[in-house]
């Protein structure tokens, strides 16, 4: 039997506060939420799900390291690294797996600085606006791409 692809899912700083912080901007889910709901879809697609949250830029850019060559796609909500890591961004350019970036709101419809994302860059995806519904979506999109293989 195949082996059971690998994902990562990834979360930034301050995302470990989910459910209490600015919920009228992230919603009510904590984060332990997300990655149940996360873990049961995972389940659902085939996937095997590894999930971490991190404050820290350096411990971020050691998981996406560790990695390379071993997961079959990474999730990742970067947080406020979204828009200053040229680490994570760099780290990221150098695995060689699909990664889907991942907002709870909508970055273009808020403060300037939010409206670049360095990690876009190497992203297949991005999707943001949809809450922890948006998490769900990625995964959907990851187990696809792995299906078919196909890069569009
Ligand atoms: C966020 C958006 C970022 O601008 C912010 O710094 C976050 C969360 C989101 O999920 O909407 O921490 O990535």
């Amino acid at each position: 039997m195949a082996k059971t692809p690998e994902i990562l899912l990834l979360n930034g700083p301050n995302l470990n506060m989910l459910g209490t912080r600015q919920p009228e901007v992230y919603g009510r889910a904590t984060l332990a939420d997300v990655e149940a709901m996360c873990q049961a879809r995972a389940k659902e697609l085939g996937l095997a799900l590894d999930c971490r949250q991190s404050n820290s830029e350096g411990e971020i850019v050691g998981w996406v390291q560790a990695v390379r060559g071993k997961c079959a796609g990474i999730v990742i909500n970067p947080g406020a690294y979204s828009h200053t890591s040229v680490a994570i961004l760099d780290a990221l350019l150098a695995v060689d797996a699909p990664v889907v970036e991942v907002h709870l709101s909508n970055i273009h419809r808020r403060e300037a600085f939010r409206h670049h994302s360095y990690v876009s860059q190497a992203a297949h995806g991005v999707i943001c606006g949809f809450g922890a519904e948006g998490y769900l979506m990625a995964l959907d999109g990851l187990a696809q791409l792995i299906d078919t293989g196909k890069k569009v």
